[in-house]
């Protein structure tokens, strides 16, 4: 199984680590237009091989789509990150113009790939490539609710003093500090809710550090995080290659889902070989209906500024 993934930057070379190492693809394709740079990461990681035993084959090319043929999956990461004090909708002027023209160049070449959008604002970029491209839903998938529940299972862990493998936790809604859901009410730790073990404060404590938590690595690092993103994006395209149909929260287009129209928003999908497979409902409470709608509204307006 192929995959392209542009931008062999800091979340594009870490995927390609990560599914390397893992054995999630059989080739990988990194794309940049730093003249050099994923011929670079891309040997880099090739070089591991013997270290961590992996036979994935690798190649590194500067801006030749002809490469990129035949993928199955293309991952788009190209555009520039946040930086400290950044919200994710200021890169939107920037990223639209990269993400659209580089969404055509690989449909181009790989007319039946699944499509992951990764540069952010992320629902934002979903719904121009989902418009732009033409393609049928389920093939254009937004990651962002894959990281943002990590994170959440993260700091839950953290909380109980439990592995974080242990716990099943989501958040849905954008991908913004602001605007995602992280649903404490359904978070649980070997099946028990985790209400159970924790208080009220504690809960909106983690939930609280779950929303800022891009925020919170972009303040330490100087720029945004990587490693979980790269790992994100990895565990959403294995349950595609893979057919492995996981439970994941992914920004997609709604038609009614949700109570939503003409968005894309991270909702609980069934991620498998045809993409989305089906989108979830998992039965919100009223408050959580009204964080949604209301977190629909900032997507919604987010996507106005592509028109302008
Ligand atoms: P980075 O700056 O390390 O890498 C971006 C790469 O894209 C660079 O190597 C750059 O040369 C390349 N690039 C720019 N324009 C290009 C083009 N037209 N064609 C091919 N390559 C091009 O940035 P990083 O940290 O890897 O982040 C990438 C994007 O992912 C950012 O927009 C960031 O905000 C977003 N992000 C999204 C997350 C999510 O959960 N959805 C999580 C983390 C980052």
């Amino acid at each position: 199984m192929k995959v392209t993934i542009v931008g062999a930057g800091n979340v594009g070379a870490t995927c390609a680590d990560v599914m390397a190492y893992r054995g999630i693809a059989s080739e990988i394709v990194l794309l940049d237009i730093r003249e050099g740079f994923a011929e670079g990461k891309a040997l880099d990681i090739m070089q591991c091989a013997t270290n961590t035993g992996f036979n994935t084959k690798l190649t590194g090319v500067t801006n030749d789509y002809s490469k990129t043929a035949g993928s199955d999956v293309v991952v788009i990461t190209s555009g520039i990150p946040r930086k400290p004090g950044m919200t994710r909708e200021e890169l939107i002027g920037i990223n639209a113009g990269i993400v659209k023209s580089v969404a055509e160049n690989l449909l181009q070449h790989s007319p039946d790939a699944i499509f992951v959008i990764v540069s952010n604002p992320m629902d934002t970029m979903t719904y121009l490539a989902f418009k732009s491209l033409g393609l049928p839903k389920n093939r254009i998938i937004g990651m962002g609710g894959a990281l943002d529940s990590s994170r959440f299972r993260t700091y839950l862990s953290l909380a109980l003093n439990k592995p974080a493998n242990d716990i099943s936790a989501m958040v849905i809604g954008g991908h913004g500090d602001t605007t995602m859901i992280p649903l404490t009410r359904l978070a649980s730790y070997n099946g028990i809710p985790v209400s159970q073990f924790l208080s009220e404060e504690q809960l909106a404590k983690v939930a609280a550090d779950t929303m800022v938590g891009g925020a919170t690595l972009t303040a330490l690092l100087g720029t945004s995080a990587w490693y979980a993103p790269g790992a994100s994006v990895a565990y959403l395209v294995d349950s595609i290659l893979n057919d492995q149909r996981k439970m994941i929260a992914c920004s997609v287009f709604v038609e009614g889902e949700y109570g939503q129209n003409d968005i894309c928003i991270g909702v609980p999908c069934i991620i498998g070989k045809n993409g989305v497979e089906e989108i979830v409902d998992v039965k919100l409470n009223d408050a959580e209906k009204a964080l949604f709608a209301k977190s629909a509204d900032a997507v919604r307006s987010m996507n106005d500024a592509l028109a302008t």
